[in-house]
C-alpha cells in the first residue's frame, strides 16, 4: 500500500523500486493440486510472474536475467517508457540471449494497472507463461476494503497435459488466433472467491491470453468501471452489463459485494455467446463488513497525459485487412506484391495499409512530428476482432463508427469489432520507432504489425 506521497521530480530524492526478475523454465499447477504440473516458461518461478508494485512518480529498476533456452525481451505493456526500455527485440534493444542480462529502468509517470510480458516470439513465449502484472499505485489510492488482481489467460493443453506445441499454426493465424481449452485466473483454474457482505473490492483485470476475448458479467453485483488500460475513467456501469477485455487490455472495477452470507454468485464469461461459461463464483462468508452499500466511488485522479489539440490534429488512416473470409487479394511482403494464397503458405494473413510485416523492424507506416497532435482512424476491414496496441503512448478513443465515446477513455489497446472504425487521438510526444500491432499474438505473427515513428 502507498505509504508516503512522492511528488519529487526525477532526481536524487526520487524513490527507486528495484526488482530482480529471472525468466526460466518451470512448472505450474494450472489445474490445481490433483492434476499433473504443466511445463511452462515463467518469471520468478511462477505464472503469472511476481506482481511489480510501485507508487506513481517513482522509478522502476528491473535487473532481468534470461535463463530460458531461447532469446527474449521484456515489454512493459501500456507504460510510457523511453524507447530504449520498451523491450522490442531488434527495434529497441538487442534480444537478451540465453544466460544474458539486461537492466530496464524508467520513471512511472502514470498510476494504474499494467503488465509485462515477453515480446520475443510472443505467440510462443507469452503462451508458455511469460507474463506478470504491474500496479502503479495512485498517490491517493481509491478507498476500498480489499484489492484483487485477476490475470486472465487460457491455455491450449494437449491430451498428455502439456502445452500444445502448435504455436502460430496457420489456421490460428488466419482465423481468431490461438484460443485455449483451459482458462486460468492467476495461473490456476479458479475456484470460489470468498467475499463478505458489504465489502468493497477493487478488481484489477488483466487479459494475458494470446487471443481469447473475455466478456465478464458480475450478476447480482454492482460493478463500476473506474479505469481502462490503467487510465481512470468516470466510474460507470459496464456497457451492456459486460466487461469486455481483449488481449492486452486491463480494466479496473469497483465491486460492491452486497450478497448475503452463504450465497454464491457466478461471474460469467459471455463474449462468445455459444461458448458462454461460468469463470468462477463469488462465495459469501459469514458475517458482514457493512450492511448498507457505500456511495458510488469518486473518479480516480487522471494521469498526466498530454491532451491532443483536436482542431490542429492531422488525421491518418490505418487500414487492417486480411484473414479468412476477408477481401484481401494481394499485399506487399518484402517489397513484392504477393497473392493472399501465397501469403497463407508463408504463415502470413494480415496487412496494415497493404503491407505485411515479417519482423519487428521495417519502414514506418507513419512518421509523426514529435510534440504534435494526431488523429488516427483505425479501420477494421476484416471479419475478425483485433485489439490494436500502440507502444509508448496512450490513445484517447474519440469515437467508434462515428459515435462519440462516453467515458473519456484513454487506451493503449483498442479493440476493433469486424468492420468497425475507431478514431483515436494523441500527442506524439515520445520519440522513437514504436510498434503498432494486433495483440492477438497469432495475428501479429501473421503480419499485423507496423512501426510508427515519432521524430
Ligand atoms: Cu503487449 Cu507489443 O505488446
Ligand atoms: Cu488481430
Amino acid at each position: 500500500m502507498a505509504t508516503t506521497a512522492c511528488t519529487a521530480p526525477p532526481g536524487r530524492s526520487q524513490r527507486v523500486v528495484e526488482v530482480d526478475l529471472v525468466a526460466a523454465p518451470g512448472t505450474a499447477m494450472l489445474r490445481g493440486s490433483g492434476q499433473p504440473a504443466v511445463d511452462v516458461w515463467s518469471y520468478g518461478g511462477a505464472v503469472p510472474g511476481p506482481q511489480i508494485r510501485a507508487v506513481q512518480g517513482s522509478r522502476l529498476r528491473v535487473n532481468f536475467e534470461n535463463r530460458l533456452p531461447a532469446e527474449t525481451t521484456v515489454h512493459w505493456h501500456g507504460m510510457r517508457v523511453p524507447h530504449a526500455m520498451d523491450g522490442v527485440p531488434h527495434l529497441t534493444q538487442a534480444p537478451v540471449p540465453p544466460g544474458g542480462r539486461f537492466r530496464y529502468e524508467f520513471d512511472l509517470p502514470d498510476a494504474g494497472t499494467y503488465w509485462y510480458h515477453s515480446h520475443s516470439r510472443s505467440s510462443e513465449q507469452v503462451e508458455r507463461g511469460l507474463y506478470g502484472s504491474i500496479v502503479v499505485e495512485e498517490q491517493r489510492p481509491l478507498p476500498v476494503d480489499r484489492e484483487l488482481t485477476w490475470v486472465l489467460d487460457d491455455w491450449r493443453l494437449a491430451r498428455d497435459g502439456r502445452i500444445s506445441g502448435d504455436f502460430a499454426q496457420p489456421h490460428d493465424v488466419a482465423h481468431a488466433g490461438r484460443i485455449g481449452n483451459v482458462v486460468t485466473v492467476n495461473g490456476q483454474v479458479p475456484g470460489d472467491v470468498r467475499v463478505r457482505r458489504g465489502e468493497r473490492l477493487r478488481l484489477r483485470l488483466v487479459n494475458a491470453a494470446n487471443a481469447r476475448i473475455f466478456g465478464l458479467q458480475f450478476d447480482g453485483h454492482r460493478s463500476l468501471v473506474v479505469a481502462i488500460d490503467g487510465q481512470p475513467v468516470a466510474p460507470h456501469e459496464p456497457d451492456r452489463n459486460t466487461v469486455v477485455l481483449a488481449p492486452g487490455m486491463r480494466v479496473d472495477l469497483v465491486l460492491d459485494a452486497m450478497g448475503r452470507p452463504g450465497e454464491r454468485h457466478a461471474v460469467g464469461d459471455v463474449f462468445y455467446p455459444r461458448a458462454a461459461y461460468d469463470l468462477l463464483r463469488l462465495a459469501y462468508d459469514e458475517g458482514a463488513v457493512r450492511e448498507k452499500a457505500l456511495p458510488r466511488p469518486e473518479a480516480i485522479a487522471p494521469n498526466p497525459l498530454p491532451d491532443p489539440d483536436l482542431a490542429a490534429a492531422q488525421l491518418h488512416e490505418l487500414r487492417f485487412e486480411g484473414g479468412m473470409h476477408g477481401g484481401l487479394h494481394q499485399a506487399m511482403l518484402d517489397g513484392r506484391s504477393v497473392p493472399f494464397m501465397s501469403l497463407l503458405r508463408s504463415g502470413k494473413a494480415w496487412a496494415v495499409n497493404g503491407t505485411v510485416a515479417d519482423s519487428h523492424v521495417h519502414e514506418p507506416v507513419l512518421t509523426l512530428r514529435r510534440g504534435r497532435s494526431y488523429r488516427l482512424g483505425f479501420v477494421n476491414d476484416t471479419r475478425w476482432h483485433h485489439p490494436m496496441h500502440l507502444h509508448g503512448h496512450s490513445l484517447r478513443v474519440l469515437s467508434r463508427n462515428g459515435v462519440p465515446t462516453r467515458h473519456r477513455e484513454w487506451q493503449d489497446t483498442v479493440l476493433l469489432a469486424p468492420d468497425e472504425r475507431a478514431e483515436v487521438a494523441f500527442v506524439a510526444d515520445n520519440p522513437g520507432d514504436w510498434m503498432l500491432h494486433c495483440h492477438v499474438l497469432e495475428h501479429q505473427d501473421g503480419g499485423m504489425m507496423a512501426v510508427v515513428r515519432v521524430a
